[in-house]
């Protein structure tokens, strides 16, 4: 009986912290993609319940994937059954041809903690150092990075993200830098 309302408030609490999160991510009976008539929409979990207890981020699907990965707060398997054994790769590559934006680093091991090597290699990228002919136009096009960053990943609105690299910085000749962050 003393516990009672402890456990109330925090029920409260939960209940109250999804709500507020929610708010970022459309309802499915609004989202204009599932029939709202539909009895079966209770039984779907709705994003923002999902999402919100996620690292935030402002653009996209609202979570920063990274972040939350590297938090442990999801732990994706490598396969249907787990049983696969992932291959993280742990090099950068620098990218210089951009003009008067910022370098771009491209990190494979942000990427190759959700996905495999035959993802990109070699039906998207050769897997060799400037062997491949990118331009920020055939990105926008859907080419390049943007097979999957505006479909999949971030969206190409987050230059920054992609450009992060100041070219003062950079001390190295080589292109290629083990390992990563
Ligand atoms: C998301 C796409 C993507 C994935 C997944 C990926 N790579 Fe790459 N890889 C690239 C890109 C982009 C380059 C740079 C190509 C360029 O400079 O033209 C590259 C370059 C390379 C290179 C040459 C530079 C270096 O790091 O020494 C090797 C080798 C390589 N990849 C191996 C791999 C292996 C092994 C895996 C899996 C463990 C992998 N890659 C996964 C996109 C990817
Ligand atoms: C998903 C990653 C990514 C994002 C997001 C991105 N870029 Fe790029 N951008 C690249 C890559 C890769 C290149 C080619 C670099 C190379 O070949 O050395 C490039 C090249 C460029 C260039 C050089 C000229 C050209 O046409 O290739 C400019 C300018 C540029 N980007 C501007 C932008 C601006 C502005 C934004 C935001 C609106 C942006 N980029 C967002 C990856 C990205
Ligand atoms: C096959 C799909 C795929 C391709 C191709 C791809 N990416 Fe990604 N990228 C992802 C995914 C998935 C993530 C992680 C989820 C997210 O951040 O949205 C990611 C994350 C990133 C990050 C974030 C790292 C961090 O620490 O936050 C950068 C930077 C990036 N990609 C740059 C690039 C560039 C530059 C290219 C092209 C040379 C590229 N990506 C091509 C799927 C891809």
């Amino acid at each position: 009986m003393r516990y009672r309302p402890a456990g109330f408030v925090l029920l409260v609490l939960l209940v109250g912290g999804a709500g507020a999160g929610a708010g970022k991510w459309q309802a499915l009976k609004q989202d204009g993609l599932h029939d709202p008539r539909n009895p079966a929409i209770d039984v779907l979990q709705e994003p923002g319940d999902a999402l919100s207890v996620l690292e935030p981020d402002t653009a996209g699907n609202k979570v920063n994937w990274v972040t939350s990965l590297e938090q442990g707060l999801i732990q994706p398997r490598t396969s249907l059954d787990g049983r696969r054994v992932g291959r993280v790769r742990e090099t950068s590559i620098l990218m210089r041809n951009t003009l008067p934006m910022r370098y771009v680093k491209f990190p494979h091991k942000a990427h190759t903690e959700w996905m495999s090597c035959d993802n990109c290699h070699d039906r998207l990228f050769v897997a060799e150092v400037d062997a491949n002919d990118m331009s920020m136009g055939r990105i926008l096009e859907g080419k390049d990075c943007g097979v999957c960053h505006g479909a999949v990943a971030f969206p190409l609105t987050e230059c920054d993200r992609c450009h992060n690299t100041d070219s003062s910085t950079v001390t190295s000749p080589s292109d290629v830098s083990w390992p990563d962050y």
